[in-house]
């Protein structure tokens, strides 16, 4: 068990599209698994994806806190889950905006617009193959860490240079932030 180094904004490897796994089961694949568990209780998120820890590989993990699940059907709290060569092979149409931060950019969100609804293929830890739907925050978290293995960062996805800031300042005003982001979403000046 290891907590590993997280790779952080400039680095190349996070801008690589990552490689699939071949074998989930080996030894190498556990081992990554598990460091990669305990390095994301250490961070206090709620994913991480194997080339933010300098491993170009199609594999992430994540978790859905109480606090963030809406209880919405697929937006319930889920424990920890390891996803190995995901597919996302649904996505609703239906979008919604809201801020993320990224442990490879540390202090910061952007705001960003996903699909409220998605359903992803993956393989488990034992190598068995899943399908699993999900919404709301848990959608988000799927989506943000699949981006991940595209070598697409949060910033990536920025429409208007407004809509990115530090948490604090984010946090200070947040009405004001929200009508702003608003604002700028419908395509209109703020004065
Ligand atoms: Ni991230």
């Amino acid at each position: 068990m290891a907590i590993l180094k997280i790779a952080r904004l400039g680095n190349p490897i996070l801008l690589q599209r990552a490689a699939p796994v071949m074998d989930p089961l080996a030894p190498e694949i556990r081992r990554l698994v598990t460091d990669m568990i305990e390095t994301l209780a250490d961070s206090g998120g709620v994913g991480l994806a194997a080339p933010q820890v300098h491993e170009s590989l199609r594999l992430f993990i994540y978790r859905v806190p109480e606090s963030r699940a809406s209880g919405a059907p697929d937006d319930e709290a889920q424990p920890l889950s390891v996803v190995i060569n995901p597919k996302i092979v649904e996505t609703s149409p239906a979008m919604v905006d809201d801020w993320e931060g990224c442990l490879s950019i540390p202090g910061i969100s952007v705001r960003v617009r996903r699909s409220t609804r998605i359903l992803i293929h993956g393989q488990d830890v034992s190598g068995a193959w899943f399908t699993r739907k999900a919404s709301g925050f848990h959608a988000r978290v799927i989506q943000h860490e699949f981006d991940h293995l595209e070598g697409l960062l949060t910033i990536g996805r920025l429409t208007d240079w407004r809509l990115i800031g530090f948490n604090e300042e984010i946090a200070r005003d947040r009405p004001c932030i929200e009508a702003l982001a608003v604002a700028v979403n419908e395509g209109g000046n703020v004065a």
